[in-house]
């Protein structure tokens, strides 16, 4: 077996630079856990980026997995396939909208939401987003994003698009109009520090809809799928958008993503304007029918209100005591964030030393992403282990 070291030089030999990776090689995972080479167990609080809702090693997930993969793993898209009906009709029925269009990833289905909106709006009329979201990193999805640092070496990106602040109603209203196509939200931003999106400000957007009759996207590829205690974000703000894009959990872990329009917009995009090859693979829908019914059939998004409400509450009591370190605590159910005052990678790493696996996004804020299945005694578990790294690191 090679060592750990010599994989990294490896990866390091062959792969481009593009991520850059924690210091441990994992050998497999177990429900909440994670394992590495040498055998130490991690509690992981990061789930793959949200992808990995159930956890390792899903019962349910694998026999799913392994009746498709007998069955057929691929058709392509010229042939009807069950999985994807059936997937399908679970999306619609949990987000009360029209039809679906299945893609690999978040970033394809915001790009097939965007041909959506030019097709229906036509070229001239803008496309809105907001400061800090994150909408993915191919041109489309680049260029609605709200950070410059990643962005700014790949000009020039699709025009008619627009940037406002997140959270700042006065803007909104003066910059909203009847030349405005599509908004893009995220009701909570991942990616950008798990900023919440204000009630005043959802409220508002959607008074400006019914004035100007633009379409509202609602980006819910790390927020959605029983994430935040409810099916998708915007379920805490009892509005409904006109689109939602997906992925991440939706495909158990293989690649995944969908947009989901409503009735309005379901007959914009016809035949040939847009497709995929891969899209709405048979293996992963079927994985992702096994992800939807657990969550939502079997209570686990109720747990997860539940249980997100006393986790965020002992973090905001951790917060207290280390108000040195500790500016604020964001997020809603298993969606949440702890703002340090100063860069969080290096915490993140002794976190890891002390086997907790989270993540530091925004450079100073703690992302939280529990596999949906954890219990109160990995949330205290948890706790007690990130209190023990606060107090190395505030002295
Ligand atoms: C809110 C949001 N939208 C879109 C994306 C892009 O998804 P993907 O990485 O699957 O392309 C991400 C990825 O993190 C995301 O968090």
């Amino acid at each position: 077996m090679a060592s750990t070291e010599n994989s990294f030089k490896l990866e390091e030999e062959y792969l481009l630079h593009m991520y850059k990776r924690m210091p441990i090689e994992i050998s497999h995972g177990e429900g909440v856990y994670l394992f590495s080479k040498e055998g130490k167990k991690y509690l992981d609080f990061f789930s793959g980026l949200a992808v990995n809702a159930l956890g390792y090693g899903n019962k349910k997930i694998i026999s799913a997995i392994e009746e498709q993969i007998k069955k057929y793993i691929h058709l392509s898209n010229y042939y009807i396939n069950l999985p994807q009906i059936k997937l399908a009709e679970k999306l619609i029925r949990y987000s009360w909208l029209s039809k679906v269009f299945f893609t690999n990833s978040g970033t394809e289905a915001v790009e097939a939401s965007l041909k959506l909106v030019r097709k229906a709006f036509g070229p001239d009329k803008k496309i809105i987003s907001f400061s800090n979201a994150f909408h993915g990193r191919t041109y489309g999805s680049l260029s609605i994003s709200g950070k410059e640092k990643y962005k700014k070496l790949f000009a020039p990106l699709l025009s008619n698009t627009l940037q406002l602040k997140f959270n700042d109603v006065e803007e909104l209203k003066n910059s909203v109009n009847k030349n405005t196509a599509a908004v893009y939200l995220e009701f909570i931003q991942g990616e950008g520090g798990i900023q919440v999106a204000s009630h005043q400000f959802v409220k508002k957007l959607f008074e400006l809809r019914e004035e100007y009759g633009f379409i509202i996207i609602a980006d819910e590829v790390q927020s959605g799928i029983g994430r935040t205690g409810k099916a998708f974000a915007f379920n805490h703000f009892n509005v409904k958008p006109d689109v939602i894009v997906l992925a991440k959990a939706i495909g158990g872990g293989l690649p995944l993503g969908a947009l989901i329009t409503n009735e309005k917009y379901a007959e914009v995009l016809q035949y040939g304007d847009h497709g995929s090859t891969f899209g709405g693979n048979p293996v992963a829908c079927a994985a992702g029918l096994a992800v939807l019914e657990t969550i939502f059939e079997n209570g686990l998004v109720n747990e997860v209100e539940i249980l997100g409400n006393y986790f965020k509450s002992e973090l905001v009591l951790t917060a207290q005591k280390y108000s040195s370190i500790i500016n604020e605590v964001r997020g809603i159910g298993f969606m949440l964030g702890v703002e340090m005052r100063n860069p969080c990678s290096e915490i993140v790493k002794e976190f890891m030393k002390n086997g907790l696996l989270v993540n530091c996004t925004n450079d100073n804020v703690i992302r939280i992403l529990p596999p949906l299945i954890s219990t109160k005694e990995h949330i205290d578990y948890f706790i007690n282990i990130f209190k023990t790294t606060l107090d190395k690191n505030s002295l």
